[in-house]
């Protein structure tokens, strides 16, 4: 049994899918169902007897003891976050306390569950918490890309919070030798991915023939990943990644946010040649830039490879067309998001 937290939002429930595919154990979710958790992402998994919802916050540490209680499981894969740097600038708040409070009590209960394992389960637990490229701040066009060992250097407060995450989770471990392991991937894309975020916001205007926004000149460069990838990265980590480490999980692909646009574009001109605007580039609109807009990042991802014998195998092309193809055919999944119906079934079903 493992515990997953953040399991309803994008990554995690692409890693929940994953796991249960490969691993074959259970998984206990632990959600508390923000905005960005949604159930009907594991539609396909809610009855697979070695799946368990917990609706909650990582904050609630006696529910947090509880669950490590009941369910004993041998590592926590630690999703739980605010993650959208633009909600982060407008209401930091909340990224204050899921993220970095939040990390810590999932710490806390962690460390006195661990204490009180058999020497022969202690051994074997782990704490793995899953953390971004954004820790390492903007790089300059031509700097190399980011190492393991490279400065911390965030710039916004997602980034900084997720920083100050990592440094606890990184004190626990040299501290009171908790088991931890620590990942940072790039940016993901792929299906189930809250409409806010870069790529499915930008299909989905495309899509209805709405104006697409890019920040400023558009110029900022990203590295992509499939979410797929990152889940299969995530698992090696889990398993064959040595204590106390980080590893960074990077894309094949590095591209300016105008790039990406036009070509998310031109594949769509190509599923949708009876959409009334084309090209749908000419939708491409640029608006005023994001405050302290980072302008590249870009992760050296060679540790993984050398030490764990793990490389992103799917194409960035193939996999960006099969991501604009789950959203062209799942219009009730966005629009259940985008109507607010969804929020309605949740407090139908949660009370709130
Ligand atoms: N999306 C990316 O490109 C990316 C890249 C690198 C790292 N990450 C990291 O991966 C993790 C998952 O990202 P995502 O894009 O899936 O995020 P997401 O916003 O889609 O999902 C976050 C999930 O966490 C849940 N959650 C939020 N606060 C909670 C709390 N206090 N208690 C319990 N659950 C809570 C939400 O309900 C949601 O289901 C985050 O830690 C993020 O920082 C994301």
């Amino acid at each position: 049994m493992v515990l997953v937290t953040g399991g309803a939002g994008f990554i995690g429930s692409n890693f929940i899918r994953n796991w249960l595919q490969y691993e074959k154990d259970p998984v206990v979710n632990l959600d508390k169902l923000t905005y960005a958790g949604n159930l009907h992402n594991l539609s396909e998994v809610c009855e697979n007897p070695l799946y368990r919802f917990v609706r909650g916050d990582i904050q609630d540490r006696a529910l947090v003891r509880e669950i490590l209680l009941q369910y004993q499981p041998r590592a926590i894969i630690h999703f739980a976050a605010e993650s959208h740097v633009d909600r982060s600038i407008h209401s930091p708040s909340n990224f204050i306390q899921t993220n970095i409070l939040g990390t810590y009590c999932l710490l806390e209960e962690a460390l006195a569950y661990w204490k009180e394992l058999s020497d022969e389960k202690k051994k074997h637990f782990r704490f793995l918490h899953i953390s971004t490229d954004e820790v390492f701040g903007s790089l300059s066009p031509f700097a190399p890309a980011s190492t393991e060992t490279s400065a911390y250097l965030p710039k916004n407060p997602y980034s900084a919070s997720k920083a100050a995450a990592d440094h606890l989770v990184e004190a626990f471990g040299h501290t009171y030798q908790l088991p931890i392991l620590i990942t940072r991937s790039a940016n993901n894309f792929g299906p189930c991915q809250f409409p806010e975020k870069f790529i499915p916001h930008l299909i989905l205007q495309a899509m209805q023939g709405k104006p697409i926004p890019l920040y400023g000149d558009g110029l900022q460069v990203r590295n992509w990943i499939y979410v797929q990838d990152h889940c299969n990265a995530i698992r090696k980590v889990l398993i064959q990644g040595t204590v106390g480490e980080s590893y960074n999980i990077a894309g094949i692909k590095e591209t300016t946010n105008l790039e990406l646009a036009e070509w998310i574009c031109e594949i769509l001109d190509e599923l949708k040649p009876d959409a009334s605007v084309r090209p749908h580039s000419s939708l491409i609109v640029h608006v005023k830039d994001r405050p302290g807009h980072d302008r590249r990042y870009a992760l050296d991802g060679s540790k993984i490879g050398k030490e764990l014998s793990w490389m992103p195998e799917a194409s960035f092309e193939t996999q960006l067309r099969e991501t604009l193809k789950w959203y062209l055919n799942h219009p009730g999944w966005v629009n259940n998001i985008l109507s607010g119906e969804y929020q309605n079934w949740i407090k139908h079903h949660y009370q709130g």
